[in-house]
């Protein structure tokens, strides 16, 4: 995968990128999760250190390598860790790219004991997890916010309805029903849409490549400020 390489075109930029999917435990050792390979956001990291940026990563459980030379790496399990770091974080950051795959529910009760297998049925209530971009959306500031999609179905308009709702600068696009797109795949099919409402469609790319136009747009944002 070669890509050309912008020399140092990012210096002094600080990006905080979550990646990975989260845990949320019901018991001590079992949990509920999704199939989030973290390697879209880790490719985001590896691409923005080559371009000169601080980078911190915050990292859901995967079973990839953090780059070198990270600002901090950092990894947690569930979405309430995952919130808590991206807080403490929101400070230093310029721009935050939420690649994280977040579960959207946690069980309910988290038994302190194995649960015993009987011949009952159980259910696992699931209540609500915070949504941490939105969160961020809401305090946002000057920061350039990047959210991710996954989208199954009318995926432009959820993803539309997202930026607006998450107050992002962009979202990333991906309909993960493609082949070549999404879960555990090196490549990605992306769309990329904008606060303005334009919407950027993009080829079968290597995941290191669409992380390196989403760092380009990035960085558009940023010239059109100064
Ligand atoms: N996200 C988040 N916290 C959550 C859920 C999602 O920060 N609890 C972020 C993701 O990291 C991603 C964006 O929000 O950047 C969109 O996530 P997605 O799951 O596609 O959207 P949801 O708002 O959760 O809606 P739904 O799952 O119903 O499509
Ligand atoms: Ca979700």
């Amino acid at each position: 995968e070669k890509v050309a390489v912008k020399q140092e075109d990012l210096k002094g930029i600080k990006i905080l990128i979550t990646a990975g999917p989260t845990r949320e435990y019901f018991d001590p050792v079992r949990f509920i999760s999704n199939r989030s390979s973290g390697k879209m956001g880790y490719k985001i990291a590896e691409a923005a250190l080559e371009r000169g940026a601080e980078v911190a990563l915050i990292s859901g459980p995967v079973s990839i390598s953090p780059p070198e030379k990270l600002h901090l790496f950092h990894k947690v399990e569930t979405a309430e860790e995952m919130k808590n770091k991206v807080n403490e974080l929101f400070q230093w950051a310029d721009v935050i790219i939420k690649a994280a795959a977040v579960s959207d529910y946690r069980p309910k009760h988290k038994s302190e004991h194995k649960i015993k297998k009987s011949d009952e049925e159980i259910v696992i209530e699931l209540v609500k997890n915070p949504d941490i971009l939105k969160e961020l959306g809401e305090k946002k500031g000057e920061k350039i916010l990047v959210g991710f999609a996954a989208e199954t179905d009318l995926p432009e308009g959820n993803a539309r309805e997202k930026l607006i709702k998450k107050n992002l600068d962009m979202i990333v696009l991906n309909d993960v029903t493609k082949q070549g797109a999404g879960f555990e795949v090196d490549t990605n099919i992306v769309k990329i849409l904008y606060k303005s409402g334009k919407i950027e469609e993009f080829p079968l790319l290597s995941k290191k490549e669409v992380a390196h136009l989403i760092l380009d747009r990035i960085k558009a944002i940023l010239k059109e400020r100064a």
